[in-house]
């Protein structure tokens, strides 16, 4: 894609480092939709034709990509009592925000270790004909992680599953003192939250957040809230199951405390993959923070060596508790295999393309139509996903018709329908054929948009822990969210 974008910046050139790239991606581009005008008028094509949708697959860069992935076809992923319009053709599949599409690569890596398995049973933890004993299995998708959330190799592991992760990361990075908690509400405007880190931050002990926001879509300015929570001496954690491969991530820059994703989503690392953790190089060496010592986070030349008390790997690793699924891991290094192809800088330039040109199909073609987007307009402040809500009594039609045409997204919180089209396998004539489709739906529906339904929904991910909270309390954390409404 950035061919395409290229010619419209100034001053740039291929040789450009990833770094200079990303730094002109995000201040160049503030308009989107002027971006699509240019690029229509440069090829003398008409925005809104079919025929520039053709234009725009035909000049990206990462158009292979797509063909590293095994594609559902729309016939088999319909639900009861629905009926595929073209059932042997491929679906337009926008719901890798919910969980990613299976590389290729999968299968083949995954039938090695089975066959390893069957070969040699226990040995393989330390012997593996592909080069990849059991014992350090993890190793070979570290630095893959690393790189794509802005860490260096002492900052990850890989465990669990995400809300495991986040538990233990709590405890361990919970530490309350005895000050008062006020109480607190929030809205999702930065200069909101940082007023609230700003007046509240002395009894905070932790502030977790969301990177990209489940429903809404919304990416937040994770650099600013850490900087501002951080200057209040409170400890910051992430949660980034919507952010991690979506958006360009640096958390060792920021100076983010710990954080931590599932893996299945915009990492493509199927259902229920291993999730991961970051841990800041400073809390390397840290190792009176309480934490839940398991034999896997014990050094790696004593592990076995059961008299010996638990030593903590320096870093991450150290947090790890039990050995690893192997299979989940090497599921997760296929599509490590795929993101090796390119970098999150090229993925992210495509995928504000895309993304802006479903929004400007949106806006040009459904405008008059009952919907509203209430994801951030600005492309830097979202990822690839667009939430849209719609009539609550209709939206159960409108996923239901766009399944018809072989279009997969989902529903949420009964009126919002979220679209990701991801930059990895998506291209610009499914999101032509989505908005036409959708077009068709509603139009059939007669939908009509009632505003008031827009203040119900959002919530936000951030949830703050006061300072003399006991911290068995910690674990009482997420149900008690401290929410707010947009
Ligand atoms: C924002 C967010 N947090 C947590 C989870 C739960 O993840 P897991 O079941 O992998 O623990 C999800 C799952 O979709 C999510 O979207």
């Amino acid at each position: 894609m950035w061919d395409i974008i290229s010619p419209f910046f100034k001053e740039i050139h291929e040789d450009l480092t990833e770094e200079l790239k990303y730094q002109k991606l995000k201040h160049e581009i503030k308009d989107v939709s002027e971006l699509i005008e240019r690029l229509a008028s440069k090829a003398k094509l008409d925005p809104l034709s079919v025929d520039f949708s053709k234009h725009l697959d035909e000049n990206d860069r990462l158009k292979s990509l797509r063909e590293e992935f095994n594609i559902p076809k729309a016939g088999d992923i319909v639900t009861d009592g629905v009926e595929a319009i073209s059932p042997g053709e491929k679906s337009v599949y926008f719901c890798g925000n919910s969980l990613g599409l299976m590389p290729k690569c999968a299968r083949e890596l995954l039938s090695q270790e089975l066959d390893v398995w069957a070969s040699t049973g226990v040995a393989g933890h330390f012997q593996h004909k592909f080069n990849r004993p059991w014992v350090s299995i993890d190793d070979n998708v570290v630095e893959g992680i690393a790189e794509i959330v802005g860490a260096k190799p002492i900052e990850i592991a890989t465990m669990n599953t995400l809300t495991s992760n986040l538990h233990l990361l709590m405890a361990s990075f919970y530490t309350p003192n005895k000050i008062n908690p006020p109480p607190g509400e929030f809205n999702e405007r930065l200069e909101d939250i940082l007023n609230i880190i700003e007046k509240e931050g002395n009894k905070i002990a932790l502030v977790l957040f969301s990177g990209v926001h489940y429903y809404s879509g919304q990416f937040y300015k994770i650099k600013k809230i850490t900087t501002a929570a951080k200057a209040k001496g409170c400890v910051v954690g992430f949660d980034l199951s919507h952010a991690v491969g979506n958006v360009v991530l640096k958390l060792h820059k920021w100076k983010v405390d710990f954080a931590t994703w599932c893996t299945y989503k915009y990492l493509n690392s199927g259902p229920g993959g291993i999730a991961g953790i970051f841990i800041h190089e400073k809390h390397a060496n840290d190792f009176n923070r309480p934490r839940f010592a398991g034999w896997w986070g014990s050094d790696r030349k004593s592990r076995f060596q059961m008299d010996k008390p638990f030593q903590p790997i320096p870093g991450a690793k150290g947090f790890q508790v039990s050995n690893p699924s192997v299979l989940n891991t090497v599921s997760l290094l296929a599509s490590l295999k795929v993101f090796d192809k390119t970098s999150m800088v090229q993925l992210r330039s495509k995928s504000i393309l895309l993304t802006g040109y479903l929004e400007y199909l949106l806006d040009k073609q459904l405008n008059s139509l009952g919907y509203k987007i209430i994801t951030p307009r600005d492309p830097h402040q979202r990822g690839c996903q667009l939430s849209l809500l719609v009539d609550e009594n209709k939206v159960e039609q409108v996923s239901k018709g766009l399944m018809k045409y072989g279009i997969v997204i989902d529903v949420r919180s009964s009126s919002v329908i979220r679209i990701a089209p991801n930059p990895m396998y998506n291209t610009f004539s499914e999101v032509f054929r989505f908005v036409k489709a959708l077009k068709l739906i509603m139009s059939d529906l007669g939908i009509s948009f009632s505003v008031s339904k827009e203040k119900s929904e959002t919530k936000s991910l951030m949830y703050y822990i006061h300072r003399h909270m006991d911290s068995s309390l910690v674990i009482a954390y997420l149900k008690v969210p401290i929410s707010f409404e947009t």
